[in-house]
C-alpha cells in the first residue's frame, strides 16, 4: 500500500553525500519549461519577475484564435504578466496547442490557467452566466472548466506521459461562452516521480498544500518543478513549526517536495492527535483519488524525546507507527486509488511516543484514464510534415483521427479496438496545394486512397509513391504534373493493385498512360506491347501509332469512365474452390448474336442492378433465364463483372443463383442465369410480388433458413471464404415453390490468404442501411460484415420494414426494433400483416438472433453456421404451431403437392424439412 522510508542508514548516507557534495542539485533549469503566455503578441517574449521563468507568445503553438488583454478594471499589480493578455476562440468546435519536441515516454507537468478579467466586455464569467468549455490532453478529457468569477486565475494542473513526441492541448466549446486561455506551462518530470501516472493514467491536481505557512505560494525556483504549493488554510487547533535548515531529498523520493515546503509543518496546539478536512467540493474531488503525504521531521528530538503517529484516512488506520526523519524527505502515499468524495486525515501519535503528530505537505491528485488510444504516431509525424510542407486551409488541430467526432477534415482512419487508429485516406482534392509532391505523403504507410486531384502540384510524379504498399487508389487529376508514371506505379495499376488516376488538365504524360480505360479486354495487349516496342526501334512505332490510333477510336465508341485505368481482371479471385466443385455444370460462353436470339432482342426487361439491365430469355431447351448486361455507363466495372463471372464458375450450391454462362466479347458483357420466377425477397416484403398475399411468417422463416445456408456454404465451403458483401432482401430471389437463392455476386471477394482473416479494399462496398459499421468505420471486411447484413434481413422479415426508413428520428431499423424491445413490447415490432399468427417463442428466437447479428462488434456476432442452426430452431418452433392449427382446422386436407402450388403454409404443416 505505501512506501515507509525510515532506515537510519539512509539518514546518515544522506548527510554524508550531502557534505561531500556542495550541493547535490544546483539551481533547477528552466532550459526544458515551455512557457507560454497566451494572447501575447507574436515575437514577443519576457522573463516573469517572480520566476524568472521566460515566457514567450502562444503565436508559433496555435493558429486559431483571437488575441485580448484583460479589461482595466481587473488589472492589479499583484497579477502576473502572463495573466494579462489571453487567446479566444470563438470560431472552431476544437483549437489545440501543439507542444512539441518532447520525449517520448517522458512525464510532464501541465498547467493551463484562465484569468477572464472582462476581456470581451461581455460581463461573463459570473454564477449566473458561466463560460464552460472542455479541456482535453491530446484526445482524452483533463477538465471541465467552468469560470464563474472574472477576478481571479483558476488554474488547472495535470501530470501526464507524453504518448508521442508531442502533447496537444484542445479546448472544445460546449456552446456556453467562448472557451479562452491565459497561459500553458509544461515541465519535464522525471519518470520515476509519481508512480501512479503512466502511459494509460494522467494525474489531474485537486489539492497542493504546503502546511504550516499562511500565505505566500512556493514555486519556481524553490519548487524545482515549478509546482505550486498554496498554504493551507487551518484553525486555531493548529500551529506552525519550522527550521532554518534545508530539509534533503532522500535519493529514492517518488515525489521531490521541496525543502522550502518541508521546513515547515503543522502540529496541534493541544495534544497528540493531528486532524485535517477541507472544504469537500463534490464536483471537485471524485473518485479515484491519490493521496500523497509529505512528511520530514524538522525539530531535533532530545534523547527522551520520540515521535511517531499512526494515520487514519476517513476512519480507517491507513499507516501503523509512522516516524519522521529528521532532516529527510520521506512520504506515505497510496498506490491504489481511493474513491471516495471527501477525505479526513487523522495522527494520532502513537503510546510512547512523547511529541505530538506533524505534517509537512499534501497532495491529492485525481486519476485520469486514458481511453483513447491516439493515432499511430508515425501517421501523426507524416501528416503533421504534409501540414507543414503545404498551407492545408483546413482547421487540422490536435490528434488527425481521435476523438472520431474531431478527426481532421479529409481524413479518414480505421478505428479497431485498442488499435491506435491509422489513417486510411487523404483527401485533399481542391485544396491550392502547390510545388511538387511531399515525400510524406508516402511515409503514410496505412493509407489505401490518396487523392491530390485538382491542385496545382508541378514536378513530376514521384516514385516512391509506388512504396506506399497499401495504396489502392491515387488519384492526381487536374494537376500540373509532367514527366513519365514510374515504372513502378504503372506496373501496379497494370497488375491490378492500384487505381491511377492521372488524367485531365495534366499535360499528357505518355502514351500509355493517356486517358486509357479498360473497357475492352484488349487494353492491356495494347499497353504493355507500347512499351516494349518503344524500346526496340521506330520502325515498329508506326505500328504502335496505328494500335493507338485504334484504340482511341474505341475509347472514344464505348469510353465507359476513361479517367480510371481499371485492371482488366481480379486477380484474387483465381484460387477459389469451392465444395462439391464437380457439381457444377460447365458454363457456357455466348456470344452477343446468342443473347439477343436468347433474349429476343431484349424485350423483357425484368431488372436493373449495379451492372446494368436484367433481361428476360430462353435457352434453346426452353429454359428459362436472366441475362444481366453491362450498361456503358454502368457504376461496377469490368474488374466487378468478370469478377462475378469467376466467383460464379466455382461455387454451386443448392440455395445459390445457378450460374448458366456468360458472354465476353469486345463490346459486351453479360452474365447468364437461371430465372427465378418468384422474384425477389424484398418485393415480397414490399408487397410488389405477383404470389397476391403476404408472406407467412413460417414462409419467412424458411427463406432465412435457405439463404443463410446459401451464406453458410460462401463462407465455409469455399476457400478461401467468399464474402458477398452486399446481402440485402433484394438480392435473396426466390423460385417456384419460393426456394430462395442468394443472387449478385459481384461484389464478392475471395478472402487473399490464409494468414489473413480479414481483406481491406479500396472502399466501402454495399448497399446503405445493411453495410456493418464496423466495415464502414475501418474498412476490415470479413464474413462478419455478411452476418450483419444478414441481421438487417432478419429484421426486415420481422417488421416488414425496410432497413431505412426516410424521415427524421429512428432511422435505422436495428436502432428501431432495439427501442421497441427496450419497451418489451416485440408485437410492437412485428409486421402487422402477420396478423399475431405465428409462434411468439420462435419470434423472440429470431429476434434475438438478429440483434446478435448486427451486433457493433463484428466478435460479437455469430457465425453463418450458428445462424443456420438457430433459425432451424425457431423454424421446428413454428412448424409444430402450425401444425397445431391445422389439426384445429378440418376440412382443409388437400394432398401435399396440392398445397405446394396453392398454400404454402399447409405444406410448412408437414414439417421443416418437408422441402
Ligand atoms: C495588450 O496590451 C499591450 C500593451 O499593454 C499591447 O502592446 C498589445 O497590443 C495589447 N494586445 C491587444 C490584443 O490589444
Ligand atoms: C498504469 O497503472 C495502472 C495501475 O497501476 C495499471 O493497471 C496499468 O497497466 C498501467 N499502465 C501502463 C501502460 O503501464
Ligand atoms: C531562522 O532564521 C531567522 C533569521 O535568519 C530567525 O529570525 C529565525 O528565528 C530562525 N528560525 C529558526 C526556527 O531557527
Ligand atoms: C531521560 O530519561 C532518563 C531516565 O529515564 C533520565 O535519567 C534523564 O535525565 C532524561 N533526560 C532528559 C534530558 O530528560
Ligand atoms: C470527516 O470529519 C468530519 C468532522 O470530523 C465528520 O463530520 C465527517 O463525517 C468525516 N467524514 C468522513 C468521510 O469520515
Ligand atoms: C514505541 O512503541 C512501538 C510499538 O507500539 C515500538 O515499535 C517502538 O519501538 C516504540 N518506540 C520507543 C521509542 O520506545
Ligand atoms: C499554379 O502555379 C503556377 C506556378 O507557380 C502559377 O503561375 C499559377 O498561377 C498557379 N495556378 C493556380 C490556379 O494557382
Amino acid at each position: 500500500m505505501m512506501s515507509y522510508l525510515s532506515s537510519l542508514v539512509w539518514c546518515f548516507l544522506i548527510l554524508v553525500v550531502s557534505v561531500a557534495t556542495v550541493r547535490i542539485h544546483g539551481q533547477p533549469s528552466t532550459e526544458d519549461f515551455i512557457s507560454i503566455d497566451c494572447g501575447l503578441a507574436d515575437g514577443h517574449s519576457y522573463v516573469d519577475e517572480l520566476t524568472k521563468i521566460p515566457y514567450t507568445s502562444d503565436a508559433q503553438f496555435i493558429e486559431a484564435g483571437t488575441n485580448y488583454n484583460i479589461s482595466r478594471d481587473y488589472l492589479s499589480s499583484s497579477l502576473p504578466e502572463h495573466q494579462r493578455s489571453l487567446r479566444s476562440f470563438p470560431t472552431g468546435e476544437r483549437n489545440c496547442y501543439a507542444l512539441k519536441s518532447l520525449v517520448q515516454g517522458q512525464k510532464y507537468l501541465l498547467r493551463a490557467t484562465f484569468m477572464y478579467g472582462n476581456y470581451d466586455g461581455q460581463n461573463s464569467a459570473r454564477e449566473d452566466k458561466p463560460i464552460q468549455f472542455d479541456l482535453h490532453i491530446g484526445v482524452n478529457l483533463w477538465k471541465s472548466m467552468k469560470i464563474v468569477d472574472a477576478s481571479t486565475v483558476t488554474p488547472t494542473e495535470a501530470i501526464t506521459v507524453a504518448l508521442a513526441d508531442y502533447i496537444s492541448v484542445c479546448l472544445i466549446n460546449k456552446q456556453s461562452g467562448t472557451p479562452f486561455i491565459s497561459s500553458l506551462e509544461l515541465r519535464p518530470l522525471k519518470t520515476s516521480i509519481y508512480p501512479a501516472a503512466n502511459a494509460s493514467i494522467s494525474l489531474v491536481l485537486l489539492k497542493r498544500f504546503n502546511m504550516g505557512p499562511t500565505d505566500g505560494l512556493i514555486r519556481y525556483p524553490d519548487d524545482g518543478h515549478d509546482r505550486i504549493w498554496k498554504p493551507f488554510d487551518y484553525s486555531s487547533a493548529l500551529k506552525e513549526i519550522s527550521t532554518n535548515l534545508t530539509v534533503h531529498s532522500h535519493p529514492d523520493d517518488l515525489f521531490e517536495a521541496p525543502s522550502a515546503v518541508l521546513q515547515t509543518a503543522l502540529t496541534p496546539v493541544n495534544g497528540l492527535v493531528l486532524r485535517l478536512g477541507w472544504d469537500p467540493k463534490r464536483e471537485d474531488i471524485l473518485p479515484e483519488c491519490h493521496i500523497i503525504m509529505q512528511f520530514a521531521e524538522i525539530q531535533s528530538l532530545g534523547p527522551n524525546d520520540s515521535r511517531t503517529f499512526d494515520i487514519y484516512l476517513n476512519g480507517d488506520p491507513f499507516f501503523d507507527t509512522y516516524l519522521p526523519i529528521y532532516q529527510i524527505s520521506d512520504s506515505v502515499y497510496t498506490t491504489v486509488p481511493y474513491t471516495e468524495y471527501e477525505y479526513n486525515i487523522s495522527l494520532k501519535a502513537t503510546k510512547n511516543s512523547t511529541l505530538p503528530p506533524i505534517i509537512n505537505g499534501l497532495e491529492i491528485y485525481k486519476a485520469m484514464h486514458l481511453p483513447e488510444l491516439s493515432t499511430d504516431s508515425r501517421d501523426v509525424d507524416a501528416i503533421m510534415a504534409i501540414q507543414m510542407e503545404y498551407p492545408v486551409q483546413k482547421n487540422w488541430a490536435g490528434d488527425p483521427c481521435v476523438p472520431r467526432a474531431y478527426a481532421w477534415e479529409g481524413l479518414n482512419c480505421s478505428y479497431i479496438v485498442s488499435v491506435p487508429p491509422r489513417i486510411k485516406t487523404l483527401n485533399l482534392s481542391s485544396s491550392r496545394l502547390s510545388g511538387a509532391i511531399s515525400s510524406s505523403f508516402s511515409k503514410l504507410k496505412a493509407i489505401e486512397t490518396l487523392d491530390l486531384s485538382y491542385n496545382n502540384l508541378t514536378g513530376t510524379i514521384p516514385g516512391f509513391l509506388a512504396d506506399i504498399s497499401s495504396l489502392q487508389l491515387l488519384n492526381l487529376r487536374g494537376n500540373q504534373l509532367t514527366g513519365p508514371v514510374p515504372a513502378d506505379l504503372l506496373r501496379k495499376s497494370e497488375e491490378g493493385s492500384l487505381i491511377l488516376r492521372i488524367d485531365g488538365p495534366n499535360p499528357c504524360i505518355n502514351e500509355s498512360t493517356c486517358g486509357t480505360a479498360c473497357n475492352n479486354n484488349n487494353k492491356k495487349k495494347i499497353t504493355t506491347p507500347i512499351i516494349m516496342i518503344i524500346s526496340i526501334g521506330v520502325v515498329v512505332l508506326l505500328v504502335v501509332v496505328l494500335i493507338v490510333w485504334i484504340t482511341r477510336r474505341r475509347q472514344q465508341d464505348f469510353a465507359m469512365d476513361s479517367s480510371v485505368r481499371r485492371p482488366c481482371e481480379d486477380r484474387t479471385e483465381r484460387n477459389v474452390d469451392c465444395k462439391d466443385h464437380q457439381l457444377k455444370l460447365e458454363s457456357r460462353q455466348f456470344t452477343y448474336k446468342d443473347l439477343e436470339n436468347i433474349t429476343n432482342k431484349f424485350v423483357r426487361i425484368i431488372g436493373q442492378g449495379g451492372f446494368g439491365i436484367v433481361y428476360h430469355g430462353f435457352l434453346e431447351n426452353g429454359v428459362q433465364v436472366a441475362v444481366k448486361l453491362c450498361s456503358q455507363s454502368s457504376s461496377q466495372g469490368t474488374k466487378e463483372f468478370l469478377a462475378e463471372a469467376q466467383s460464379l464458375t466455382r461455387v454451386h450450391h443448392k440455395n445459390l443463383v445457378t450460374f448458366v454462362g456468360y458472354c465476353k466479347d469486345e463490346n459486351y458483357l453479360a452474365l447468364i442465369y437461371d430465372y427465378m420466377s418468384q422474384g425477389s425477397l424484398r418485393d415480397h416484403l414490399r408487397g410488389k410480388a405477383d404470389l397476391g398475399r403476404i408472406l407467412s411468417w413460417g414462409e419467412r422463416l424458411q427463406i432465412a433458413v435457405e439463404a443463410a445456408q446459401g451464406l453458410e456454404y460462401l463462407h465455409k465451403g469455399c476457400t478461401p471464404p467468399i464474402i458477398h458483401r452486399d446481402v440485402k432482401t433484394s438480392n435473396i430471389l426466390l423460385g417456384e415453390g419460393l426456394v430462395a437463392k442468394i443472387a449478385d455476386f459481384g461484389l464478392s471477394k475471395s478472402l487473399l490468404s490464409d494468414s489473413h482473416t480479414h481483406v481491406s479494399t479500396e472502399m466501402v462496398v454495399g448497399t446503405p442501411g445493411y453495410v456493418d459499421p464496423e466495415y464502414h468505420n475501418s474498412y476490415q471486411l470479413n464474413e462478419k460484415s455478411d452476418v450483419y447484413s444478414f441481421g438487417v434481413v432478419l429484421l426486415e422479415l420481422i417488421t416488414g420494414h425496410p432497413p431505412i426508413t426516410p424521415g427524421p428520428g429512428k432511422a435505422y431499423i436495428v436502432q428501431r426494433v432495439a427501442s421497441k424491445l427496450a419497451r418489451g413490447n416485440i408485437e410492437d415490432a412485428m409486421d402487422a400483416r402477420l396478423k399475431g399468427e405465428y409462434d411468439a417463442n420462435s419470434v423472440w428466437k429470431i429476434v434475438d438472433l438478429a440483434m446478435k447479428c448486427t451486433a457493433q462488434f463484428s466478435t460479437q456476432r455469430p457465425t453463418m453456421s450458428d445462424v443456420v442452426i438457430q433459425l432451424k430452431e425457431s423454424l421446428a418452433l413454428e412448424a409444430a404451431r402450425e401444425r397445431s392449427e391445422s389439426l384445429h382446422s378440418e376440412g382443409l386436407d388437400v394432398s401435399p403437392n396440392a398445397a405446394f402450388e396453392l398454400d404454402r403454409n399447409k405444406l410448412m404443416s408437414v414439417g421443416p424439412s418437408a422441402r
